[in-house]
Order: structure tokens, then sequence, then C-alpha cells
């Protein structure tokens, strides 16, 4: 048994000698050392058959044999791979002269969308919940939901594309929404009173487009309704915002102005930016801008949202990011913004 363990060690420390390649030194382990039927692996099924001293001193002689056999075989495996590496080297070649690959292009953010996320956190911290709607809207959200009537002079505010032969819901027709304040009733119909949320996203109004006016813009619209809501709740949320959009020392006045969702209903100014409210170019010379619309919820908008208005009340404010994107950039041609043009869009 013994002579067997010293026969076996000296032909594989032979074999592995000879070896000159990975594949056949892997071919040698399995023969030798192989779980199943590796030669010094069968060898070691005797051990079961002896007994006393013999068992002992052929364990022992085993476990030398088997030391013996896997350092000559790692020995050899990192001589192999060294003489591999070194062969590889000496083949492989690089060519410096070749023009590298070209460099990775990352996108940026659309100027739109990098003020609406600001005013998202804005807002979310708040305790606002952030809403999207159809754009394709219903004309009786766009309008008759919101206080407009079908005969009502305030349609000629906004002039919308019409769209044939849709039946999506049940209020016909359709219209490409003019402005967020439909979102004032589909939130309150889904979700109730008290509410917080804001509503940023695209519409649409039918105008001939010039440096001001473009068919396609941005818009936001908050609401809040809740128990014992009144006007300096709308006037504190609002300051929290001009301040963060256009620094602490920002002054903001609220003026009447007529809209139809809205019972009163004003208008937000804020001193100019620019001049600091001493009066240029960008103001017209008044000091104030004109970024917002707001007002109390109108009590109908409320009945037409599923909410009492004998117990609740709100307010509401609507504005024109693209106008806050292109007063913060300077951007003096709104029809930029939508123009898909690389060389305006990778300045931002
Ligand atoms: N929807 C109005 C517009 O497009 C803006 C507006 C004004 C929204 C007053 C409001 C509001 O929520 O209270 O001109």
């Amino acid at each position: 048994m013994q002579e067997k363990l010293i026969k076996l060690k000296d032909e594989a420390l032979k074999a592995i000698e000879a070896v000159k390649n990975s594949v056949n030194l892997e071919d040698l382990e399995i023969k030798f050392l192989g779980r199943k039927n590796g030669e010094l692996t069968n060898l070691m099924k005797g051990l079961k058959d002896l007994e006393g001293e013999a068992k002992k001193t052929f364990g022992a002689l085993a476990n030398e044999v088997k030391t013996a056999i896997e350092g000559a075989m790692n020995n050899k495996k990192t001589e192999i791979t060294q003489s591999e590496w070194a062969k590889n080297l000496a083949t492989e070649s690089i060519d410096i002269s070749q023009p590298s690959l070209p460099a990775q292009k990352f996108g940026s953010f659309h100027p739109n969308t990098i003020i609406q996320r600001d005013l998202e956190n804005l807002f979310s911290a708040m305790g606002f919940m952030v809403l999207d709607g159809p754009e394709l809207e219903s004309d009786y959200y766009n309008f008759n939901a919101v206080n407009i009537p079908a005969d009502h002079p305030a349609r000629d505010m906004q002039d919308t594309f019409y769209i044939k032969g849709f039946d999506f819901f049940s209020e016909n027709p359709q219209v490409m929404r003019t402005q967020t304040s439909p979102m004032q009733v589909r939130a309150m119909q889904k979700y109730g009173a008290p509410l917080r949320v804001i509503i940023p996203g695209k519409v649409f109004r039918n105008e001939s487009t010039d440096v001001r006016h473009e068919h396609t813009f941005y818009q936001l619209e908050g609401i809040v309704i809740d128990k014992d809501i009144n006007i300096s709740h709308l006037k504190g949320v609002l300051q929290v915002l001009v301040k963060h959009l256009y620094g602490p020392e920002t002054k903001l006045r609220l003026r009447p102005k007529y809209y139809p969702f809205v019972e009163p209903g004003v208008n937000g100014e804020v001193t100019c930016f620019l001049c600091e409210g001493k009066g240029c170019r960008v103001c017209k010379h008044s000091g104030w801008l004109e970024i917002l619309g707001a007002g109390m919820v109108h009590p109908n908008v409320l009945k037409e949202g599923g909410v009492d208005p004998k117990v609740y009340q709100g307010f509401a404010f609507g504005f024109g990011l693209t106008r806050l994107v292109m007063l913060k950039y300077g951007i003096d041609d709104i029809r930029l913004l939508e123009s898909g043009d690389l060389k305006f869009l990778k300045q931002f």
C-alpha cells in the first residue's frame, strides 16, 4: 500500500514537471486529485480497511503525498500563468497613434425641467402633492368646471385648439387644455378635502407666435383646501415662493384682478429682480413684475369638486413656468424653449 503511494507521488511529480500548459495541468489535477476518481483519492479509500498503527502511518503518508502533489501543482500553475502572460505581452501591441473613442456625451436638463423640479421640491417641503393631468382635456374640465360656462366672455381670454372626433370623456368636445386650472377640480374629485397639491404641466393656446407668445408653454397650478383658510394663507405661501425664486429681499403685492375660478381674485406682482424696484426695461419702468394669478377658490368650483363651501375654503394660484424660466435665464424669445435647438439647450 505504502509503496503504491510513493510510486503515485513520483509519477505525479514527474508528470507535473513535464506539463507545458494550463489545460494539461488541469487534466493532471483531475487524474491524481479528482474527488470522484482521482488516483490518490482511490488509494485513500483503502484507509478504511486498515487498523491501528498501519492506519496511522498510511494516513500520514497519504497526507504528505497529497500536500506534495498540490504544492507542485501550484508552483506549476504560477509558472505557466507567468509564461502565458509574457507570451501575450510579446504578441500584443498598442497603436498609440490611433484616434481615441469619441468622448461620452451627457445631455442636460431642459431649463423648464430645472425650474419645475426646483419648485416641486419647494412645494413638497410644504406638504403639497405633485400631480399630473391630461393635456387633451374635456371642454367641461377646462372651462365649465372652473366656472367658465359655454357662453361666458371669459372664454375669450384663452383661445384654444378644439379636437374633432374624440370621445374619451362623456363631456365633449375635447380641447388641448389652455390652463392647468382644470386639475383643481380633478384633484378635489379624486382626493377630496383637505387638499394641498401643485400641478405643473404643458398648456396650449391658439396664438400667433412671436417672441412673447407661443402655442405651447408650461404653467404651475396650486390649490389648498382646508377649514378656516383665508387670503393671508395664500399670501404666506406666495411669499415663500417669490423669495425662493428671487431672493429674500423680494416684495410681493397682490392687487384685485378678475379670474372666473376665484373670488376674490388677485394678481401677484414682485419687485423687479433686475432693478430691485427702481424701474427698468424688464419691468417696463414700473418696478414691479406681474408673475401670477391667484385668489380664494370660488364656491362654484368647490361644489364642482364635491367639496362643501360651507365647511371648507381654499386658495388657488397659477403662473407661467415658462415666463419664470425666461426671467430667470434672461431668455428673450419664448420660441427657443420648444425649438429643440441644441445650440440653445446646451447652455443649461
Ligand atoms: N389659469 C390662469 C391662467 O391661465 C392662471 C390662474 C389665475 C390660476 C388665478 C389660478 C388662479 O389658480 O387662482 O391665466
